[in-house]
């Protein structure tokens, strides 16, 4: 197998591809004066495609790459740092919703762009497990109930702590929902060997957050729904993953109601310079 293949006649010789790869799979042919692979690449290439994005020849292929199926940046769609520090810290969490199913073509669109997300090795780990049905979100935000009265059950001190008590009564009288009504939940789930799951979940689930406006759509964690998942089996038996698979982020993403017309304030950081 090649691995990569090279353009002879756009390549510039400048080795931007063999700086650029993070594992250190390429050299320049001392013959050729053009890259190879090295004898472990096929073990150590993350498959990350840096030295394709890097190429300004467009010379460098992989072979499960080609540089003619990469889109190529477009300097005219580049953020200003204005439009950037905006976008950023006008993301908000979305937890009013519109009564209404968002088209699947958009949530599929939402799952597209977080698969950019960085992760771990390049791993890309993610399975989506989109619960699409409005009706199944409301039986799950019971069960994220039934969970919470469990722990007041159990554990009355941790459950003040977490003001479950408060969460469950309003709840009760009809005035809170877990999962903010909305309308849809992505539950991301990777393979249970993987340490990184929780890492590259948030950063998935991030770019699914800042990315749902420009759709029209807002979006917010459930941290309780996957603490439930994890330590409440009838969650788990409600909505199986497959074996071998655990549940690391959850999402609640529906049409939001209202509209920001602020930035609210944060802490100012916290920063120990050496
Ligand atoms: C790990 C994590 C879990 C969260 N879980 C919930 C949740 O279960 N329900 C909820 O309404 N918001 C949840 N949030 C949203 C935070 O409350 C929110 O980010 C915070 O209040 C700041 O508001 P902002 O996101 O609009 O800036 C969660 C956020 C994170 C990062």
């Amino acid at each position: 197998m090649a691995f990569i293949m090279i353009d002879a006649d756009k390549c510039n010789q400048d080795s931007l591809c063999i700086f650029e790869c993070p594992a250190q799979v390429l050299q320049m042919d001392s013959e050729t004066d053009l890259p190879v692979v090295t004898d472990d690449f096929e073990d150590v290439c993350l498959r990350c495609g840096h030295c394709v994005a890097v190429c300004p020849t467009a010379a460098f292929s992989l072979e499960w790459m080609p540089a003619d199926a990469c889109t190529p940046v477009e300097s005219d769609l580049k953020l200003s740092s204005g439009q950037a520090e905006q976008f950023l810290r006008s993301r908000r969490s979305v937890r009013v919703f519109r009564d209404e199913p968002v088209d699947r073509a958009k949530l599929e669109k939402l799952i597209d762009i977080a698969c950019y997300a960085p992760s771990a090795k390049n791993a890309q780990p993610w399975h989506w497990l989109v619960i699409e049905d409005p009706a199944q979100v409301w039986k799950l935000d019971g069960l994220i109930v039934d969970w919470m009265r469990s722990i007041i059950r159990a554990d009355p001190a941790q459950a003040e702590l977490l003001r479950l008590p408060r969460i469950v009564g309003m709840w009760e009288q009809g005035i809170y929902k877990t999962l903010r009504n909305a309308p849809h939940l992505f539950i991301v789930h990777v393979d249970e060997t993987w340490p990184f799951g929780p890492e590259d979940s948030a950063l998935a689930l991030s770019y699914v957050e800042l990315f749902s406006p420009t759709l029209g759509l807002g979006a917010t964690w459930s941290g309780y729904f996957y603490r439930a998942y994890n330590s409440y089996p009838p969650m788990a038996e409600a909505v199986p993953v497959p074996p071998g698979q655990k549940v690391v982020g959850a999402m609640m993403v529906g049409r939001p109601k209202f509209k920001y017309q602020r930035l609210p304030n944060r802490n100012a950081p916290r920063i120990e310079w050496r």
